[in-house]
């Protein structure tokens, strides 16, 4: 049987560029993880709906079981790796260690980089927002309060629980 095609791939990873030749078939959070052993990013589902994957590129968060690696040629790809700056932890991961915003930490990746996306957005101004606007990042320990706290502090955003329950105008509640 012969071996499958190639196709030429360059990628900015966390700072450090990459070429490579690589099957079409390879979805990104498999690069990362298989054959870029950047592991932190994590596979809960594969189908898009948990958001463990969630990973920036060109500072936009995606969920990387969803899109080909050749898909992003070219882009910036950033990971949960590659925010921190030596031992200086980014804000937002300091958030999330300060409001003790994990449990099992399986979905912590997936919720950190999707919240430094979601700051970079710009869309949420209240709690609620936020909290609807993680609505994508799943979390099987239930540790949604802390990580609203988390996400709220890194953004400057006052975090009041009784504002949590009240309906984002457009969406459906969670
Ligand atoms: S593993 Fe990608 S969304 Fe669940
Ligand atoms: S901390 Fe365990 S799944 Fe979120």
């Amino acid at each position: 049987m012969p071996a499958p095609e190639r196709y030429p791939l360059s990628l900015r990873i966390n700072g450090r560029d990459h070429q490579m030749e690589l099957e079409a078939w390879v979805t990104l959070l498999g690069l990362l993880r298989e054959r870029l052993n950047l592991t932190g990013s994590k596979k809960g589902c594969d189908h898009g709906q948990c958001g463990a994957c969630t990973v920036l590129v060109d500072g936009r968060r995606i969920n990387s079981c969803m899109t080909l690696a050749v898909m992003q040629n070219g882009r910036e790809i950033t990971t949960i790796e590659g925010l921190a700056e030596g031992d200086k932890l980014h804000p937002v991961q300091q958030a999330f260690v300060d409001n003790d915003a994990f449990q099992c930490g399986y979905c912590t990746p997936g919720q950190i980089c999707s919240a430094v996306g979601l700051i970079k957005e710009g869309n949420a101004k209240t709690a609620a927002e936020v909290r609807e606007l993680m609505s994508g990042n799943v979390c099987r320990c239930g540790a949604y309060p802390q990580i609203r706290k988390a996400v709220c502090a890194a953004a400057g955003i006052e975090d009041d629980d009784n504002a949590v329950h009240a309906v984002v105008s457009g969406t459906v509640p969670a």
